[in-house]
């Protein structure tokens, strides 16, 4: 009988624990682009109804490398969450939070920074891009620390899964191996999370660079207006060997045809026009026109809710105070459980 009271007095609260959690995020370095849309904005929109989704701002994160240029973060902030509300992501749905407000984040990095050798975060692959971009000889403390700080952002809210782009592997992978060597030491507190990658991996730049970047003049942004997505689509890279309408293009690697396949719904017209591109049937311009036609039939929704959304001024910061205090008990619940599975809790914190 009270067993049975139990069970039908679990629903609301079970319900909720069973569903799985999602935590993914990005650093406020600017708006965002058809790149990001692909790499994690895309999987939110769709993953948003079925998981419990957490995505952060990550502002501290932004520190590693824009020290000099912290007169933007507040700007870039706004735009990341605009950015996101304006593709489809629902903040009835998810909990949107700023990374800086919640002070647990940086406790738990410190506390995971015990558990991870020099060398292991120095063979992370985004640490060699990161000093190449941005001309360092060397790391700081803190840009070292980023896949730490990334593996306290993932965990503190028991993410379970973590929608990214390809080149945020890694750092997933180093949050697995923190989870786990936290749950042998101490005790089982985090699950270890999967990565959400999507299959076709990153969208090249316009400029035929293997990788869309928001600092590399060769992105596509969700906010640009018509013009300028014209005048970036007409100049884009495409088989470097074409010369003429007439001679055989390739298809395979051209930016071109994979924008086409991910932004152009009409399957029928893109293989019509591999076909004809190869034999030599087709002007790169008529294919470069469709494909812009295509684009700003993705595009023109979203700009329209931007500027809905940009006439609301106080919606962004509201949005985020909400969300940062759901984040912060949550990661409260979290750093409770850590401290004690430590012996951090000589005060019954
Ligand atoms: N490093 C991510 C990027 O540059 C942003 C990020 C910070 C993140 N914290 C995260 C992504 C936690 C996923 C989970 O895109």
């Amino acid at each position: 009988m009270s067993a049975q009271a139990t069970a039908v007095g679990q629903p609301s609260t079970s319900a909720k624990k069973t569903r799985k959690r999602i935590l993914t995020g990005d650093r406020p370095t600017g708006k965002l682009h058809v790149g990001n849309y692909v790499g994690t904005l895309a999987n939110r929109v769709k993953l948003q109804d079925s998981y419990d989704t957490f995505l952060l701002v990550a502002d501290h994160h932004m520190l590693t490398t824009r020290l000099d240029r912290l007169s933007e973060i507040e700007q870039n902030i706004r735009d990341d969450v605009i950015d996101n509300l304006a593709v489809g992501v629902d903040p009835e749905k998810v909990n949107y939070f700023l990374q800086s407000l919640v002070p647990q984040i940086p406790e738990l990095h410190l506390l995971f920074s015990m558990l991870i050798s020099v060398p292991r975060v120095q063979r992370i692959p985004t640490l060699k891009d990161q000093l190449r971009d941005h001309g360092l000889a060397q790391p700081t403390y803190g840009l070292l620390g980023y896949p730490v700080l990334q593996a306290a952002d993932i965990l503190i809210v028991k993410g379970d899964l973590v929608p990214v782009g390809r080149d945020q592997e890694s750092h997933v992978e180093l949050t697995r191996e923190i989870a786990r060597r936290f749950n042998e030491l101490f005790a089982p507190i985090f699950p270890v999370p999967e990565s959400l990658i999507p299959e076709m991996g990153l969208l090249p730049g316009t400029d035929g660079r293997d990788k869309m970047g928001k600092s590399l003049d060769n992105a596509i942004f969700l906010a640009d207006d018509p013009k300028t997505v014209e005048r970036k689509v007409m100049r884009m890279y495409t088989d470097p060997n074409r010369v003429r309408a007439d001679t055989p293009g390739r298809v395979e690697g051209n930016p071109v045809f994979v924008y086409h396949d991910t932004f152009n719904p009409d399957k029928a017209q893109v293989d019509e026009l591999k076909t004809r591109y190869r034999a030599g049937q087709v002007a790169d311009v008529e294919v470069k026109r469709l494909l812009l036609s295509a684009l700003e039939r993705f595009l023109a929704p979203i700009r329209e809710r931007r500027a809905e959304l940009e006439a609301k001024p106080r919606l962004v910061d509201e949005i985020l105070a909400a969300g940062s205090e759901r984040a912060r008990r949550e990661a409260a619940a979290t750093l409770h459980e850590v401290r004690q599975a430590m012996r951090l809790d000589y005060f019954g914190r």
